[in-house]
C-alpha cells in the first residue's frame, strides 16, 4: 500500500473533535450530552443575512473574484473603521473562513523550516496550518496562575532564532478568552520591530470584550504597518461559521500579492457565504448587543459556577466565548473521556475539551479544560451540576491543592 506523507502523519488531531465519537456512542446510549467543547455559536444569525439568502435572484451561481466582492469589501471598511482600524478595500482579501487566512498567510510569509511564536494554550488549528506549511511553531507557555498573561521579553528573546520569522497572536484568545494589554502589545510591538518579524494577530473575537478594558488591535500599533498580517472572520460575530466567510488584511502589498496568488489557485471564496456576510453588515445595532448581552450573562453564570465547584479554578476570561478551567483530576483528557463512557447524571453527562490539545510543551494542560459558553444559562446551569457530580465521582480525582 502507498504510504501516507508525514505531513499527513504529524498532522494533529482536532483536540476538540476528537472526542466526538464518544459523544455520539453516549447519545446513542440515550444519554443527552451537553457540549461544553466547541466554539460553535449558537445564538441567531442576523435576520438579515437569513433574508438575503432566502432572496438570492441569480441565474447563474458563479465565481466570485479571487479577493472577493469589491461591494463587500468597501462595506467591510466601514466596519473597521468602528474599532479605529483603518483599511482601505485593496487591503482586504476575502477567505474561505479565518482558517484559511490563517493558511494562506503562513504559506505567503514562512519558507519551510521557519518559526512562529505563538502564547500557548492556543488554538489548536494554528499547529496543523504550521504544518501545512512546513512552518515550525515555538510555543511560549502564559500559566494559568498568572490570569494568561503575556510572558516577558526575555522569554521570547530566548527563543528568537535566525529562523523566527513571525509572532502569533489571538485576541482575545481562544482558548483562555485572554484580552492583551496595551503594555502587551507595544511589547509585541517593539519585538516585531527589533527582529523584523511578521505579526498575525487573528482578531475574530473583538466582538466580545466584556472588561471595559480597550480593544488593542495590532492594526492601531504604531511602526510596524507593514509586518502586521490581520485575520478575521465572520464565523464567531454573526454566529456564521457555516458560510465560510473571513478575511486576510494588510497593509504590505508584497504580501497580498503573494496571497492572491493562493487566492487565485482556489479560485474564489464562497458565493452565497459573501451575499450573507454583506448583509450581515446591515444589521441593527440591537443585534450585536443583545449577543454581547447574554454572553455576558453566560460568563457570568459558568465562571462563578466553575469556582463554586469544589478543586476547580477558572480565571476570569476578559473576552471571547470560552475559559481554561483548572480540575482536580489527574488527567484531564481521561476525565473527558471517562464523563463520556461511563458517567451519567440522571441520564445526562457533559464534554469538555482537554486542554493539553492547545499546548505543544509535553503535560502542560494536563489538569485543564476549555470549557466555550455557547449553551443557554439553563443549559449551563445543568452542565455545571453535572460536572460537579463527575468530580465527585471520578476515581482519578487529584487532592486539591
Ligand atoms: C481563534 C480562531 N481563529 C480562527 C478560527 C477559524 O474560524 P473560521 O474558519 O470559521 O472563520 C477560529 C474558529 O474557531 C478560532 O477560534
Amino acid at each position: 500500500m502507498p504510504q501516507i506523507s508525514e505531513r499527513g502523519l504529524e498532522m494533529p488531531e482536532s483536540p476538540i473533535r476528537k472526542l466526538a465519537p464518544l459523544a455520539a456512542d453516549a447519545k446513542k446510549r440515550g444519554i443527552k450530552v451537553y457540549h461544553l467543547n466547541i466554539g460553535q455559536p449558537d445564538l441567531p444569525t442576523p435576520q438579515v443575512a437569513i433574508d438575503a439568502i432566502k432572496h438570492v435572484d441569480r441565474k447563474i451561481l458563479e465565481y466570485s473574484p479571487s479577493q472577493g466582492y469589491r461591494s463587500y469589501r468597501e462595506k467591510l471598511v466601514g466596519y473597521y473603521r468602528k474599532y479605529g482600524i483603518s483599511v482601505t478595500a485593496d487591503d482586504i482579501i476575502v477567505t474561505c473562513g479565518g482558517s484559511e487566512a490563517v493558511l494562506f498567510a503562513f504559506m505567503s510569509c514562512l519558507n519551510p523550516g521557519d518559526e512562529i511564536i505563538v502564547p500557548e494554550p492556543a488554538y489548536a488549528n494554528y499547529m496543523a496550518f504550521a504544518i501545512s506549511a512546513g512552518a515550525k511553531i515555538r510555543t511560549i507557555t502564559t500559566t494559568i496562575e498568572e490570569g494568561f498573561c503575556l510572558p516577558k521579553v526575555e522569554k521570547f528573546e530566548e527563543l528568537i532564532n535566525p529562523k523566527t520569522r513571525a509572532i502569533l497572536i489571538c485576541n482575545p484568545n481562544n482558548p483562555t478568552g485572554y484580552l492583551y494589554t496595551r503594555r502587551e502589545m507595544n511589547q509585541i510591538r517593539d519585538m516585531v520591530k527589533k527582529h523584523d518579524l511578521y505579526l498575525f494577530s487573528d482578531e475574530v473575537y473583538r466582538e466580545y470584550i466584556y472588561t471595559g478594558s480597550p480593544y488593542i488591535s495590532a492594526c492601531h500599533l504604531e511602526g510596524i504597518e507593514q509586518n502586521v498580517v490581520l485575520i478575521d472572520s465572520v464565523s464567531k460575530r454573526y454566529s456564521e461559521c457555516g458560510i465560510r466567510i473571513g478575511a486576510l488584511i494588510t497593509k504590505n502589498k508584497e504580501v497580498r500579492k503573494a496571497v492572491m496568488k493562493f487566492c487565485q489557485a482556489r479560485l474564489s471564496p464562497p458565493l452565497i457565504g459573501q451575499i450573507a456576510a454583506e448583509a450581515s453588515l446591515d444589521a441593527p445595532e440591537e443585534y450585536s448587543r443583545d449577543v454581547y448581552d447574554e454572553y455576558v450573562e453566560r460568563r457570568k453564570c459558568l465562571i462563578d459556577g466553575l469556582n463554586r465547584i469544589p478543586g476547580v479554578y477558572s480565571p476570569i476570561p476578559m473576552g471571547a466565548f470560552y475559559t481554561v478551567a483548572k480540575l482536580p483530576v489527574d488527567d484531564s483528557e481521561k476525565f473527558c473521556r471517562w464523563c463520556l463512557e461511563e458517567f451519567s447524571y440522571e441520564n445526562e453527562t457533559v464534554m469538555m475539551a482537554p486542554a493539553s490539545g492547545f499546548y505543544t510543551t509535553p503535560g502542560a494542560g494536563r489538569n485543564q479544560v476549555r470549557i466555550a459558553y455557547v449553551l443557554n444559562k439553563e443549559d449551563l446551569r445543568k452542565a455545571l451540576i453535572l460536572l460537579r457530580k463527575a468530580l465527585e465521582q471520578y476515581p482519578g480525582r487529584a487532592e486539591d491543592d
